[in-house]
């Protein structure tokens, strides 16, 4: 039953749709107690193909329940990915009797009339969606990469302000602002000649955040297809300042928010209440180098688990942290301490943490009956992760290639180790660094190998999301 969310490789206590395609996330937003998740979904097929928005709502971000599709393709075009905002004030009129709907903003992709900006609003907590009858809002230019929409409010003081959106337009950043989401005006453009390009940019993000010193900083996420740091799709990003109108960035360095392969397209939720005032982030667990071709076939492809965003300064540059939400403490069941250099597990759901590494020297290896492998290393100044021998690889040609990370100043104090039935996400530091990497073993990786970390080391074992 492919309902049951029981096969092989199905993510455990990962989002995944129910059935068929999906990749980005699009248009996370809270609202009343609920998490929104939509994502960039093809019902009719496990392969990429005319863009809807599935969608799902949840509690505390890890258990979900699946809800009907909310926006299909129309004239316009395919809906391709974006964001959606709690319209405070109701600047676009479209609430009901005053109060404020939730609004998407996403690309209408349209094979000859190119990529162009549509809104639709919900006045039912995103049950149900109306296409705003002017669409679109912002027109394309005639270029083919005009797309992604992430937008927020700007808040200028003295109860004025302005909806920012932030756009992937080929390989450079357009910001546009907004009184009413509608009329949209263009303000500058972020291209720095340093940056990565390698592809397309796209789906970015644009956010503050308290830096380590107490100043606040500004975030711009960018993801490029290929280009990335171990090939294909990855998502760069920038910290400096916004004024309202133009993004500025101090240094000259690349900086990846995942040095895993698997980890695109991610961006963070809007309308987080301020008493919470975290920055959620979550990513598309895949890359565009196989996305279409990983051997499932009743859905295709998962997110990462959610994370919380922080600036924390290395080596005097501000780098960006991603943090497993403490909810995942929820999902543990119970706990056992482990003894190296070998233990044999008890079940293949589990997160591993293990404090202080052998920065010469440390190695983490987690094998089936079947000797199939994974090898996670610390080795000097980078981390690297061996997939080759992880199980089914040959899908596509350089799957199993080996995956690098630069240590680049970070001093390794612990690792925390998110184990799924098809992933797996490696913690440094609590998310100074990561790798999110996915893999399909023919039988669940239950023996765990290590060396060069400290010996009191804990596994924890989760539950699964999913009522069997
Ligand atoms: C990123 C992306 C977006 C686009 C969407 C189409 O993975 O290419 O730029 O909106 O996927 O599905």
């Amino acid at each position: 039953d492919e309902k049951s969310f029981d096969e092989q490789f199905r993510p455990q206590y990962h989002f995944s749709p129910p059935q068929q395609w999906m990749n980005d996330p699009n248009g996370m937003v809270y609202l009343d107690g609920e998490y929104h998740l939509f994502y960039q979904h093809y019902p009719d097929s496990n392969v990429w193909g005319p863009m809807h928005w599935g969608h799902a709502v949840s509690k505390d971000l890890l258990h979900w329940e699946h809800l009907p599709i909310a926006l299909y393709p129309d004239s316009l075009g395919y809906i391709f990915s974006g964001s959606a905002v709690i319209d405070h004030g109701n600047t676009t009129g479209l609430g009901e009797n005053g109060k404020d709907p939730m609004v998407a903003i996403y690309t209408y992709h349209h094979d000859k009339d190119g990529q162009s900006q549509g809104i639709a609003f919900s006045n039912d907590k995103g049950r149900s969606w109306t296409k705003y009858s002017d669409n679109p809002v912002l027109k394309s230019p005639g270029i083919p990469d005009f797309r992604d929409p992430k937008v927020s409010w700007y808040d200028q003081g003295n109860g004025k302000g302005k909806w920012i959106m932030t756009l992937a337009v080929k390989d450079k950043i357009s910001f546009y602002s907004s009184p009413n989401l509608i009329d949209w005006t263009h303000e500058s453009d972020f291209n720095p000649e340093w940056a990565a390009y390698g592809g397309v940019w796209e789906c970015p993000d644009l956010f503050p955040l308290e830096a380590s010193n107490g100043e606040e900083k500004w975030v711009l996420l960018v993801s490029i297809n290929p280009g990335g740091p171990n090939g294909g799709s990855a998502t760069q990003y920038f910290t400096g300042n916004f004024d309202g109108q133009q993004f500025t960035t101090e240094g000259q360095k690349v900086k990846w928010i995942d040095y895993g392969a698997d980890d695109y397209a991610g961006v963070t939720w809007s309308n987080i209440p301020k008493e919470d005032g975290r920055r959620l982030f979550i990513g598309w667990m895949s890359n565009w180098q196989y996305a279409t071709i990983v051997p499932t076939t009743a859905w295709r492809s998962a997110m990462t688990l959610p994370r919380e965003l922080e600036l924390v300064s290395v080596e005097g540059d501000d780098r960006l942290a991603s943090r497993p939400i403490r909810e995942t403490k929820g999902l543990r069941s119970s706990s056992e301490s482990i003894q190296g250099p070998t233990h044999q597990l008890k079940a293949p759901l589990f997160e591993l943490e293990l404090t202080k590494a052998n920065h010469e020297k440390a190695s983490l290896t987690l094998s089936n009956e079947l000797g199939e492998k994974v090898v996670f290393k610390i080795d000097g100044d980078q981390l690297a992760f061996d997939r080759s021998s992880s199980g089914k690889t040959d899908f596509e040609a350089g799957f199993g290639n080996l995956h690098t990370a630069p240590l680049s100043g970070v001093d390794i104090k612990s690792l925390r180790v998110f184990a799924d039935r098809s992933s797996l996400e490696f913690f440094i530091n609590d998310g100074e660094l990561v790798m999110t990497e996915i893999i399909f073993p023919n039988a669940p990786y239950l023996k765990l190998d290590f060396e060069g970390f400290n010996e009191n080391a804990k596994v924890h074992y989760l539950a699964s999301i999913w009522d069997h």
